[in-house]
């Protein structure tokens, strides 16, 4: 079974939400789903045994949050070039934290990313849940 992990910064909980319905997502694809608050990653021993990876983080003052930025510095010696990518988070305007995240784990990291990035802005509405459920779908295929 394939494993993946989705990493999230989420201040109000609102990217949390999105971490989750991948997860679900995911899951109801057949792959194992391991869900982490990014603030739980503290080495880039903790980035180890899984095939896919997506990390989501809301935008503020047009970033990312803190603890992601930290975190793509780990992420960058845990060797993840030609795994499975995805980058994810909620926004209220101009949302360029899941870009920036996608952008980073495609050049820098060299993964085999999903077609893009997917940005929600409103979470709670059934159609957020829907776009979370076909990423899901996307980095299944990706996975075979
Ligand atoms: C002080 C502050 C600054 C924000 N800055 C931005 C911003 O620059 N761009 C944007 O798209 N949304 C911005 N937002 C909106 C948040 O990204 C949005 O509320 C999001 O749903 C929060 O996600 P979270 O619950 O995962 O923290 C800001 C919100 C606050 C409170």
């Amino acid at each position: 079974m394939a494993k993946v992990l989705i990493a999230y910064a989420t201040r109000t909980g609102q990217t949390k939400k999105i971490a989750e319905a991948i997860a679900e997502g995911l899951k109801s694809e057949g792959i194992e789903a391991t869900l982490e608050n990014i603030n739980k990653i503290k080495s880039a021993g903790d980035l180890e045994g899984y095939d896919g990876y997506v990390f989501g983080a809301a935008t503020y003052h047009g970033e990312m949050m803190g603890p992601m930025k930290t975190a793509l510095f780990l992420v960058e010696k845990a060797g993840l070039k030609g795994k499975v990518g995805g980058a994810f988070g909620a926004f209220g305007w101009s949302g360029e934290a899941p870009g920036r995240i996608f952008d980073t784990m495609k050049n820098i990291f060299e993964m085999d990313m999903v077609s893009g990035p997917l940005r929600i802005k409103k979470v709670s509405i059934g159609d957020g849940m829907q776009k979370a459920h076909d990423y899901a779908k996307e980095i299944a295929a990706k996975l075979g």
